[in-house]
């Protein structure tokens, strides 16, 4: 067991559960903070069956200092911190959008405000390939300049790297990752954790509930885009390769290889793939015939953006170990075990 606790903010959210997975499986110990306003305890009674263990989770609103202080007061050993907990849905960020950085930001605030206090030295940040907007060049590369956000939390995302830049300045001994996720999509393989969201604005959720029959059918959101078929493209990753990186990050951080105070890691599969494509490959996956129609475009949404995810694998020693097909077997093996909980729930 490696000295010391890593705290995962979020931990009870699609990929802190899956993260805290990860960190256990490779020697680290863990506490959660997730105030379950979106994450949810369901999440941690799947991890907790995964590894045979507890996970303590401190019910905790970071937007208030007070009671975020107080987990660092009850764990002085502390030594690195994940921070997930955040609002992410893009939509409803721009519906809502003072909710959004009153919670993102002000959540960051307070979690570096204790890292300062309390000497935590080693911090991961969970931002998103959302910060590239129409990137200007593809594969996007870390270096590739941010456009204007899409969205308020795009915003959030990139004003919370520039907020960990500014803390990290000029403090020795600090080392931060900002990790910018591309798409996540799947599940742990025993299908015990998942992403649960009852109202998907996500592909992959749609398309597994449309074919489970909770829908009726879908919308792929405009196919006159100028890319192979027509729709857009993304870079799919699957979120245990996601939950990978971080333990990476962390031990990257922790060996002291962190030249600078601040590294920015592009987390995707590499790999550029329309929305018609992974359609297609869900129904060969899933043996579906899959329902869906040709809708208007989605307001906000890129045209293509997939990732250069060279220097993970470099100086994270990090690569992605699951390829399309599995990142669609486990989500529909996970929509499976939901339906089958809610009928064994019903009966
Ligand atoms: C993917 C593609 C849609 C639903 C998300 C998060 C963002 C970031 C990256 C974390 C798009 C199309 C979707 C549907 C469709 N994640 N689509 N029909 O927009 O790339 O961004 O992942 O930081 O926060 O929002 O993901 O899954 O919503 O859409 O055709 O019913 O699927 O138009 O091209 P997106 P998505």
């Amino acid at each position: 067991m490696i000295p010391g606790k890593i705290l995962v903010t979020g931990g009870c959210g699609y990929i802190g559960g899956h993260t805290i997975v990860d960190l256990i499986n490779n020697g680290f110990d863990v506490i959660s903070v997730d105030d379950l306003s979106r994450g949810s305890l369901r999440m941690l009674d799947g991890v907790e069956q995964i590894l045979g263990r507890e996970i303590k989770n401190y019910k905790v609103d970071l937007t208030n200092p007070d009671d975020t202080q107080a987990i660092f007061i009850e764990n002085p050993d502390i030594v690195g911190i994940i921070h997930f907990a955040a609002y992410k849905s893009v939509g409803e960020s721009v519906g809502d959008p003072l909710s959004y950085y009153r919670n993102n930001i002000n959540s960051l605030v307070n979690i570096l405000q204790c890292a300062n206090d309390y000497q935590v030295p080693n911090i991961v940040f969970s931002s998103s390939c959302s910060v590239y907007g129409n990137a200007a060049e593809l594969p996007v590369k870390e270096t590739t300049p941010l456009q204007p956000a899409e969205s308020p939390y795009a915003y959030t995302k990139q004003v919370g790297e520039v907020i960990c830049r500014d803390f990290a300045r000029g403090k020795s001994g600090f080392g931060i990752s900002l990790l910018r996720y591309f798409n996540p999509v799947g599940a742990h393989p025993s299908a015990l954790i998942g992403e649960l969201q009852d109202k998907p604005e996500n592909l992959v959720p749609m398309i597994t509930q449309t074919a489970i029959g909770k829908r009726s059918s879908m919308n792929v959101f405009g196919n006159d885009y100028d890319t192979r078929d027509g729709s857009c493209v993304r870079d799919y990753i699957h979120v245990m390769d996601i939950a990978n990186a971080h333990t990476k990050s962390l031990q990257y951080l922790m060996a002291g290889k962190n030249r600078e105070s601040v590294e920015v890691f592009n987390l995707g599969s590499g790999e550029g793939v329309t929305v018609l494509e992974l359609i297609s490959a869900f129904e060969r996956v899933s043996g579906r015939k899959l329902n869906f129609q040709i809708g208007p475009r989605r307001a906000g949404d890129v045209v293509a953006v997939y990732a250069d995810n060279q220097k993970a694998r470099k100086q994270l020693g990090w690569s992605p170990a699951y390829g399309l097909d599995q990142m669609m077997e486990t989500a529909w093996k996970w929509e499976q075990k939901l339906q089958l909980d809610e009928q064994m729930h019903l009966n």
